[in-house]
């Protein structure tokens, strides 16, 4: 047997070289010896590791997996916000981006890096002395997921840098987790054979395989990563974007090889078009590429917004179409009875997404395309959310297709439809349960009267069964009639109950923007709250008093006036306090107390509040601002360039929130 001493020595030796190997086949791609070769290594590593335990440490090439299956994830403060982008669609917005940073610098031209945007999954990691330390996902930016034990297992992650001229004492950095298609598709494979729902998009197996609780499960996954950001790098000098690349690539971090600089915004575009071609060569999805001001300096100048930085953008691809047949048109009818036609798609997959129906906005919009039903159309999805029909292919056409014509009656209720400029609307109202839902689903809304538990699906329901015939039924409804419906518990019936009593008591503006008036929005609802400060008062208005208000125009003053001129309307807000909706005007009253007792403190700006208004807010809502950070404080409101108050507050370990975050706390998200 080996002695200890020696067994040392060859321990250090196997790591080392097995290190080395990982760089030339990860990083640059040039691998020396086979993979039997490598696994003999790996090997022999392994069982003098056995014969040792006491000489394993947990960086050491056998150590990625290991951890046992966690039951949850910690969740873990980014040591730097990781922000998002921007995005740009064309070349113009492109030129105006440009533009705005070079007046911005007062520099005619400006030095970019251009690289692929990798369609995958964010994450941050932490080196300490060298050594992987800590691995998480980007969650809100601001907090993540602990996925250390998961990223160990992706062999193109060292768990120790290359020490190529010194390493930073602690290292972040920001890379991208991805599934090559290839992989994509035979684990795909693997799990319908194993009679498993089979994943949408290497994305999303990407991200799923990440997260997987058990990191053996993940170390089954065929995951790839790519470096392409150093958050911080301290006892490091960086200037560059460009040399930041070359940096993490020294280090053993894989950087994409496609990566270029670009001098002046004509070479970015040029890189653009080059990727657009090479994005169907890639073994991996690219959905565009990111342009980032190579000073960092100049990044630093520029600064950064509450979410994205002002010193690089997002220049997406458009989107993927595809071709799919129009099986038949139906037609939708919305809240206020506008009808809306649909087609139901024959199912395809649009950039990972499955697409069943797409919109066809109305009658013009059909008739100008001549789209009809059977037809085989070209779809997207616009901006990638709501699927469209492009065009029809006219050539497919076989002479079986039908011609799509709007109904006269709601298909719905039967009642009369009216044509208003471009839209169809059904003139039954309330009576119409469409209408009905809609207008259920709207009021119960969190910007509404938020009542919990109240979906679309229960409201389904209540109005199916004949429970709820118009809305202040719902204050109507008692447990024995709920327990009744499929699905509904004591407790889920009880829930529904009391956050119905709540909603007895929402301010004003909140039951304004629920009564579902034409053009009137939540902020709105708010500005008409404040001026009239009663309902009835409102009610009352005459359209000339509507119009006098700042802010309302006459489209919004009519549509106001004759909701309420409207009898059926005044009658259902006559029921509505009878039982006991208050409605009152009062801020205070509105919101006291939700945030009784926490202390606030803001670093950064805020997009949409002073922080006088800020402070207000939290004012008026029980809570206080304090000026600097103490263990005291409970949450730390992050805003764009955050001061010393960020660390301090990350150094204590308070919450931190974005934004966003703030904005759903105080109830205006
Ligand atoms: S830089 C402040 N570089 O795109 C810099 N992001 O839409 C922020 N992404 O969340 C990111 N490839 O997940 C950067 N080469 C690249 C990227 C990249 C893909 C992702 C990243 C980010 C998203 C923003």
């Amino acid at each position: 047997m080996i002695s200890k001493e020696e067994a040392k020595k060859r321990i250090e030796w196997l790591r080392k070289e097995i290190r080395r190997h990982d760089y030339l086949y990860y990083v640059l791609n040039k691998p020396e010896i086979s993979d039997a070769e490598y696994d003999k290594l790996m090997r022999e590593l392994q069982e003098l590791e056995e014969m040792y335990p006491d000489l394993i440490t947990p960086d050491s090439p056998t150590q990625r997996v290991g951890a046992p299956p966690a039951k949850e994830f910690k969740t873990v403060t980014h040591l730097k916000p990781m922000l998002s982008l921007d995005n740009a669609f064309k070349e113009e917005e492109m030129r105006k981006f440009d533009e705005r940073i070079r007046k911005e610098l007062g520099k005619e031209k400006i030095s970019y890096v251009a690289e692929p945007k990798l369609d995958g999954l964010s994450v941050e990691l932490v080196y300490e002395n060298g050594v992987f330390v800590r691995g998480s996902t980007r969650g809100d930016g601001i907090n993540g997921e602990d996925v250390t034990e998961n990223l160990k297992t992706i062999r193109a992650v060292p768990l120790r840098l290359r020490e190529a001229n010194g390493v930073p004492s602690r290292l972040a950095v920001r890379g991208e987790v991805i599934m090559h298609i290839k992989d994509f598709e035979e684990l795909n494979k693997k799990l319908i054979e194993r009679g498993e729902e089979p994943l949408a998009n290497p994305r999303n197996a990407a991200a799923g395989s990440l997260r997987r609780l058990d990191p053996k499960e993940t170390a089954e996954r065929p995951l790839d990563i790519f470096f392409y950001e150093i958050m911080v790098a301290e006892g490091v000098k960086v200037e560059t974007q460009w040399d930041a690349l070359h940096y993490l690539r020294e280090w053993g971090l894989k950087t994409n090889p496609l990566i270029r600089k670009c001098e002046g915004i004509d070479e970015v575009i040029e890189f653009y078009k080059e990727m657009v071609e090479k994005r169907e060569d890639l073994s991996y999805e690219i959905d565009g590429i990111v342009v980032k001001v190579n000073d960092l300096a100049d990044q630093e100048r520029l600064g950064t917004k509450a979410r994205s930085p002002r010193w690089a953008i997002a220049y997406k691809f458009p989107p993927r179409e595809k071709i799919t047949q129009i099986m038949d048109i139906i037609v939708q009818v919305g809240r206020t009875g506008i009808l809306t036609p649909v087609a139901l798609l024959k199912p395809v997959d649009v950039s990972g997404v499955t697409v069943s129906r797409a919109t066809l906005h109305n009658e013009d919009y059909i008739k100008e395309k001549d789209i009809r039903i059977g037809d085989w159309v070209k779809i997207a999805r616009a901006g990638d959310v709501i699927p469209e029909v492009l065009e029809s292919i006219k050539e497919r056409r076989t002479g079986q297709e039908r011609e799509f014509r709007m109904p006269d009656k709601c298909p719905i209720c039967g009642s009369h439809v009216v044509r208003e400029g471009a839209y169809y609307r059904c003139t039954g109202g309330l009576s119409c349960l469409a209408q009905l839902k809609r207008s259920i689903t709207h009021y119960a809304s969190k910007g509404a009267m938020d009542i919990e538990g109240l979906g679309p699906k229960i409201v389904d329901l209540l109005v199916d069964t004949g429970l709820v015939k118009r809305i202040s039924d719902l204050y109507k409804l008692r447990k024995i009639d709920l327990l009744r419906l499929p699905g509904f518990a004591d407790k889920a019936a009880q829930n529904l109950l009391d956050s119905i009593e709540k909603s007895k008591e929402r301010s004003l503006d909140r039951f304004i923007y629920a009564l579902g008036i034409p053009n009137v929005g939540e902020h709105m609802a708010k500005v008409l709250a404040e001026h009239f400060k009663t309902l009835d008062a409102l009610m009352n208005a005459k359209e000339f008093e509507l119009l006098s208000i700042h802010e309302v125009g006459p489209e919004t003053a009519r549509s106001v006036y004759n909701f309420f001129r409207e009898e059926r309307n005044r009658e259902e807000i006559e029921r509505l306090r009878e039982v006991g909706v208050k409605a009152t005007f009062s801020r205070m009253e509105k919101k006291e107390g939700i945030l009784k007792g926490k202390v606030f403190v803001f670093t950064g700006a805020l997009k949409e509040f002073t922080r006088s208004e800020a402070k207000r807010i939290v004012e008026e809502l029980g809570g206080t601002v304090a000026s600097s950070v103490s263990r005291n404080v409970d949450y730390v409101v992050v805003g764009e360039n955050p001061g010393s108050k960020y660390d301090k507050a990350k150094k204590l370990g308070i919450k931190m929130i974005n934004e966003e975050e703030f904005k759903k706390l105080i109830g205006r998200a």
